[in-house]
């Protein structure tokens, strides 16, 4: 039926009509204020009394969307409704981890809930369609975007991908938005981790690492999607045929629409794959992108390529038709202000309930590194505590990047959230600052301070302290979307502080605020205990005080290997054999695939993740060792919690297929389970494996099964240690 309205409407358009609905604009002026005189936006209001405008990006608030959707619906001459997009990333006004921390908690429920959040205050406040989830698999840590997705691994992005898919779009009434599956593809791959660079991957690659996460998502039902700013075997993504026309509208069955990248239609023209913007929209529109985000290519030259016979009519056709599509799912036809309620706005925005949620959210994402010595938890009463790091006293930071709705400043600092706890005494030193300036969106981003004029404050607070808690890492906006970065250390003077302050007093924990994984060798070699704690939201000063005093008992795993250097970078666990995988020779020798400086393996793996419990895994058995077609084997594990207190545990399940058309990583991760394990008890955890986990995109370019031999790993990380083999016959 929706199929039939769509048609209906279809059939009242002008091909500039047409054209218009693919055109999508972003809304930076007064939208209630004085109509626009001149400029780029009395063009754009003209545009939209005409209904050459489909979309709007960046307006927000029940007011002000209603403002410009009354244009679209009253002076229009069809009246179609806009839908409102806007970048919510990690929330909108109430602000949870960003997404890279949220993947270290493996709690699917949390991050749907999360996402639920986000989409309601999103919605209550006028927007109807988020540019989220991000699902590019990062394997590069000077990317600054890896804070936005889910980490190295495909299959963990998949199911990510698909809770927050499902947070977002619920049940897709009024406090739902449609998500946007971004950014298709490849674009997590750029030479180098620079932030837009060129892309180099094989077929394989693309097929078995990228591609997964977008698929999953789609199958979820996801409404839209994004193209991105790369090119991909010398095509950029944005004008690439063979990834939106054939893989994801042919072979997927995708139904929804695909919107470009900002401006990445005109962008085709600087990475020399047009002529102009013309050639540049005849390109895009031909290869299957439905709507031009902020590069006028569309509405300046569709409607006189159609008629110069360079656009087929069908390709505008099937490009409106799906955007009709998803605004008729989202009831913009039946109700064009159904997100559009200024009670509801009020009543939802910032909710108490929201505040719980995303709170729940961050302490399930903070990743206990190291945790000798006994410093953590941290005793409740009589001891002397030196809180040092100009992290530990910011507002603003832990909202991180990509949260254009949250006001700066309303993030619980770590030293409001160690307050919270009065039993001690807490002394507070800056030491150092983070970053030169001010770091705001878009503007100063130099993380070279170089000023040590706070040292001594800090060695003075350290050096009467029973504990000294040290914050430490980078600014909220050091990540993000074009911060890549060269070197993964502290940025500025923050490592010569750790190590000043160590000689005063080597009782120290250190919590890492940042974005990436970051390169702390020397202080995994000296720090006692070491907390990865992101940026993790409005509330996450409480959640890292709660962790640090035990009332919450840490159990997040780490999305990313850390590498012990920059040169080790891209660091990932699921990489391939060489013919020469040296399997623990020493650094001296040589020739075998391995540096002569540092060690291969990562500082802390994938999958890594402490708690205040300890866990042992034992009795790893298979239910069968060789299994057909229909077939499959259970795997069993024991985990057994030897300490005193409860615990959570992700139990991980890995595959490594020996021998194959096409070679396969070491190790893949295929399962895992979150489970509560109580003090002293001991549980069985069981997974099961069929063909459907064994299958990969084989040299016939197809995914398949084939036969072959297997070992299964089962650990609570990525450096598992309990294994066992199998065969699988077809
Ligand atoms: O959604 C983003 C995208 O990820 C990067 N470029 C701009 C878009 C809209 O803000």
């Amino acid at each position: 039926p929706i199929d039939r309205k769509v048609d209906s409407v279809l059939a009242l358009m002008t091909l500039e009509e047409k054209v218009g609905q693919m055109n999508q604009y972003n809304g930076f002026w007064d939208v209630t204020g004085p109509v626009p005189k001149n400029g780029a936006a009395a063009l754009k209001y003209d545009h939209l009394k005409k209904g050459w405008v489909g979309s709007m990006l960046n307006v927000k608030g029940v007011k002000d969307v209603k403002a410009l959707q009354k244009i679209a619906v009253e002076e229009t001459r069809l009246g179609i409704p806009l839908i409102f997009g806007f970048d919510v990333i990690h929330g909108y006004k109430t602000i949870s981890p960003i997404p890279l921390a949220e993947a270290a908690s493996w709690d699917l429920e949390a991050i749907e809930k999360s996402a639920q959040i986000a989409a309601a205050e999103a919605a209550a406040s006028g927007l109807n369609w988020t540019f989220a989830p991000m699902v590019d698999v990062s394997r590069d840590a000077r990317w600054g975007r890896v804070m936005e997705g889910a980490g190295e691994d495909p299959y963990l992005n998949s199911r990510i991908a698909v809770a927050r898919v499902k947070g977002f779009q619920g049940d897709l009434g009024e406090l739902s938005v449609a998500a946007c599956v971004k950014h298709f593809a490849g674009y997590s791959f750029a030479e180098a981790g620079k932030d837009y660079n060129t892309v180099e991957v094989s077929n394989n690659t693309l097929h078995n690492i990228i591609l997964p996460p977008f698929k999953a998502a789609a199958d979820a039902g996801a409404l839209t999607f994004m193209n991105s700013f790369n090119e991909l075997d010398g095509i950029p993504a944005t004008g690439n045929i063979h990834l939106q026309r054939q893989i994801l509208k042919g072979d997927w069955g995708f139904k929804g629409f695909v919107v470009s990248d900002w401006g990445s239609i005109g962008e085709m023209i600087a990475h020399g794959y047009s002529k102009d913007l013309k050639e540049a929209a005849m390109q895009a529109a031909n290869a299957g992108s439905d709507m031009d985000m902020e590069s006028h290519g569309y509405i300046e030259h569709l409607a006189a390529l159609v008629r110069e016979g360079k656009v087929p009519q069908d390709n505008i056709d099937d490009a409106v038709r799906r955007i009709l599509h998803v605004k008729f799912i989202l009831g913009l036809f039946d109700d064009p202000y159904k997100y559009c309620n200024e009670v509801r706005e009020q009543q939802t925005i910032g909710k108490q309930e929201f505040q719980d949620g995303v709170l729940d959210v961050a302490k399930k994402s903070i990743v206990l590194l190291k945790n000798e010595k006994n410093l953590l938890p941290l005793k409740k009463t009589g001891q002397k505590i030196a809180v040092i790091g100009a992290l530990a006293n910011d507002k603003t930071s832990p909202l991180g990047s990509w949260r254009i709705a949250a006001d700066d400043g309303t993030a619980v600092s770590v030293l409001e959230g160690l307050k919270q706890y009065s039993g001690n005494t807490i002394t507070y030193a800056k030491g150092a600052d983070v970053a030169v300036g001010t770091v705001a969106f878009g503007s100063e981003t130099k993380i070279n301070t170089t000023d040590k004029s706070g040292f001594a404050e800090a060695v003075n607070a350290a050096k009467g302290a029973d504990v000294v808690i040290m914050v430490l890492g980078e600014h909220g906006l050091q990540t993000g979307e074009g911060r890549s970065r060269s070197d993964l250390n502290l940025p500025g003077v923050q490592q010569e502080l750790l190590q000043t302050i160590y000689k005063v007093n080597p009782n120290i924990v250190l919590v890492l605020n940042n974005g990436r994984p970051l390169t702390i060798p020397w202080a995994a070699q000296n720090i006692p205990s070491i907390v990865e704690a992101w940026q993790l939201g409005t509330q996450s000063g409480n959640a890292i005080a709660q962790v640090l005093y035990g009332d919450y008992n840490p159990s997040g795993k780490l999305p990313m290997s850390f590498p012990r250097s920059v040169g080790q970078v891209p660091l990932y666990y699921n990489h391939k054999s060489t013919g020469r995988p040296g399997n623990g020779q020493p650094t001296e020798s040589v020739f075998w695939s391995h540096y002569i400086d540092v060690e291969s393996s990562p500082l802390y793996p994938f999958g890594h993740g402490l708690s205040y419990s300890k866990f042992e895994y034992s009795n790893l058995k298979l239910s069968n060792t060789t299994f057909a077609k229909d077939g499959k084997i259970t795997v069993s594990v024991d985990v057994k919690n030897s300490s005193k207190v409860d615990g959570k545990e992700v139990v991980q399940l890995y595959l490594h297929d020996l021998f194959a058309s096409v070679t396969r990583p070491v190790k893949e991760l295929k399962g895992f389970e979150l489970t509560e394990i109580k003090a002293g008890q001991t549980k069985t955890i069981t997974f099961a494996i069929n063909q459907k986990t064994i299958e990969f995109y084989t040299a016939n370019n197809k995914w398949e099964a084939e036969a072959g031999d297997f070992k299964v790993m089962v650990g609570g990380s990525s450096a598992t240690s309990l294994e066992a083999p199998f065969s699988y016959t077809n």
